[in-house]
């Protein structure tokens, strides 16, 4: 399999590393800014004798070198920045996502396309809408991420592994995801019978606000350790068809009450993009949160139009 990673930023490059290393597809990165792919491909090659991996990692700034790609990652773009409002992002990260995707489609006209730029459902609208791939083919990552977060704060919280929880969160990055206390798990027993209802709303709001948390310690930049395995465990599940359920921003066609836009939703990839939305058995509030994201989502898609 190859996989494409635009954006050789702190997503992109970590992306890379993580896909090389662990022998998922050969990776070529790309960026605008000239040398910048070549240099850090060539770094992490020069660490595959010590790592022990196949050093299959190429750098470039020309779309001709990743024709055939099997996905798409889209990393490219500017993170919120202190000041920048949410229309700022938006009017610079869709010009950066639409010109990526008209460059890159061309060239791999059967690729899975991740999107990973902020503002991230309306970015992954965009790009299904200008690569006029089939739904099913464009996904965004988010709630992987979320629910990694989420996971290791219960663990930190309870003083257990991390791998010992699991938890899901659907809908959207920060208010609007949906958290699923009635799905969560550590070490088998219900998340619920082990914390009390404010500790539990306390570690959701702390997933919420996760992405801020990060951005006002570093000060400037935001997360991408997180981010880039997230992204890695998505490519994982396409490129070896691993099945694992996992929540994915993905197009909506009458799941959950939900259709015509693109919203967190647990899916199973495939090696063609999007196999199957799961429906998990929510109650009334939990749909009602995730109709309420949905909705939210297509009125901010609206605001791409005003662009
Ligand atoms: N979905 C998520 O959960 C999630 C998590 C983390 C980061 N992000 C987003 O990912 C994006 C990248 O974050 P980062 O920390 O890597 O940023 P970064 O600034 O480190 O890297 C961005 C890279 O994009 C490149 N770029 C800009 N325009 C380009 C173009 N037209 N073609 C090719 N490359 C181009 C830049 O040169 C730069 O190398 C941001 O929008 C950020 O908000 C999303």
């Amino acid at each position: 399999m190859r996989v494409t990673v635009v954006g050789s930023g702190f997503v992109g490059q970590t992306t890379a590393m993580r896909l090389v290393q662990k022998g998922l597809a050969e990776v070529i990165l790309i960026d605008i800014v000239e040398g910048l792919p070549q240099g850090l491909a060539l770094d992490i090659r020069e660490s595959s004798p010590i790592e022990g991996f196949e050093p299959n990692v190429t750098g470039t700034n020309d779309y001709a070198d990743t024709a055939g790609s099997d996905v798409v990652v889209v990393t490219a773009g500017f993170p919120r920045q202190p000041g920048m409002s949410r229309m700022d992002l938006l009017g610079k990260n869709a010009g950066i996502v639409r010109e990526v995707v008209e460059r890159v489609t061309p060239g791999s006209p059967n690729a899975i396309i991740i999107v990973v730029t902020n503002p991230l459902d309306e970015m992954t609208f965009l790009a299904s809408q200008v690569s006029g791939f089939p739904k099913e083919r464009v996904v965004g990552m988010a709630g992987v991420l979320d629910s990694a977060r989420l996971r290791y704060f219960i663990a930190e919280e309870l003083g257990v592994s991390p791998l010992a929880v699991e938890a899901m969160t659907l809908g959207s990055h920060g208010e609007s995801m949906v958290p699923l206390p009635r799905h969560a798990t550590v070490g088998g027993k219900p998340l619920a019978e082990l914390v009390d209802e404010a500790t539990l709303e306390r570690l959701y709001q702390r997933t919420r606000d996760a992405g801020a948390e990060i951005v006002a310690l570093l000060k400037k930049g935001s997360a991408y350790y997180a981010p880039s395995a997230a992204i890695a465990r998505m490519v994982e599940a396409i490129t070896r068809n691993t099945e694992e359920l996992l929540p994915v921003c993905a197009w909506c066609t009458g799941q959950y009450g939900i259709t015509d836009v693109y919203v967190g939703v647990p899916v199973r990839l495939s090696p063609s993009g999007v196999a199957e939305i799961v429906e998990l058995d929510l109650n009334g509030e939990e749909l009602e949160a995730l109709r309420a994201a949905a909705e939210g989502i297509r009125a901010k898609c609206a605001d791409l139009a005003k662009l």
